[in-house]
């Protein structure tokens, strides 16, 4: 197998259990919240220290507007927070930032926070940190659909294109497949997340809730996954 399809680019976690993990210390969903966005930045660096060039992080999605008025808000205001911390910290890095999912339909003042994180690093060449706010996967094609629809109107394209073309149209436009999607927790499922861009991932769902996924469950997740055969619909080489 070529070191090229053994390659862990691409690292997707679904951030799953802050709620459950306040719950069981007796504190609020919100204090989850608050210790789970934290452990971004600590896993965002064990994840660039272990060759990965893109981690997409599920933070908020487009069910979650269901949860409690005061929820979403507390989620809301975590942007201005994290990135109050360690913006700083992530361009010295030399991250990227990058947001997928529709930023127009969140407070202004958590769009003007996330566009601003990506403008000040968009010139950086590290790790790119994608997160996904307001994402979901099933809303991403429809999105892409109706742009590659309008843009067929135009005649700027033709109706014949490749998946590679179809590509450019999604929010990871210009960003690899996933090759490995991590979720926290113990459930089994994928809650619409990046259901084109997981075609061929490998999948890892680990029991710790997110709050106490560690770099160290990282690394065996990347070593799990470098132990895998991956055959993308061929035949193992012998
Ligand atoms: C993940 O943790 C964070 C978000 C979905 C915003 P949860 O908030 O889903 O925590 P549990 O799954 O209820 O424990
Ligand atoms: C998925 O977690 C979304 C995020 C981690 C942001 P949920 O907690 O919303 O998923 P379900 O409801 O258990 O499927
Ligand atoms: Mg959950």
């Amino acid at each position: 197998m070529s070191n090229e399809t053994k390659a862990c680019r691409h690292v997707a976690i679904i951030m799953d259990g802050n709620g459950r993990w306040a719950k069981a210390q007796g504190k609020p969903r919100t204090a989850g919240h608050l210790v789970g966005a934290d452990n971004v930045r600590t896993i965002a660096i064990a994840a660039s220290e272990l060759g990965v060039e893109y981690l997409t992080l599920y933070a908020f999605s487009t069910e979650n507007w269901k949860r409690s008025e005061d929820e979403v808000n507390y989620i809301m205001k975590l942007p201005k927070i994290f990135f109050g911390k360690y913006m700083k910290e992530f361009i010295e890095r030399g991250y990227r930032m990058r947001m997928i999912g529709e930023l127009d339909r969140l407070p202004k003042e958590t769009k003007r926070v996330l566009d601003d994180a990506v403008e000040q690093s968009k010139n950086n060449t590290g790790l790119n940190l994608s997160i996904a706010i307001n994402y979901g996967s099933q809303r991403e094609l429809v999105l892409a659909a109706e742009r590659y629809a309008k843009d067929v109107k135009d005649g700027k394209i033709g109706l014949d294109i490749s998946n590679e073309e179809f590509e450019q149209y999604l929010m990871t436009a210009d960003m690899p497949n996933v090759d490995l999607l991590i979720r926290t927790s113990g459930e089994l499922r994928i809650s619409n997340y990046l259901l084109w861009q997981i075609a061929y991932a490998e999948l890892e769902f680990v029991p710790e809730a997110w709050p106490e996924f560690t770099p160290e469950v990282l690394e065996r997740c990347i070593r799990n996954f470098g132990n895998r055969d991956r055959r993308f619909g061929g035949v193992k080489n012998e």
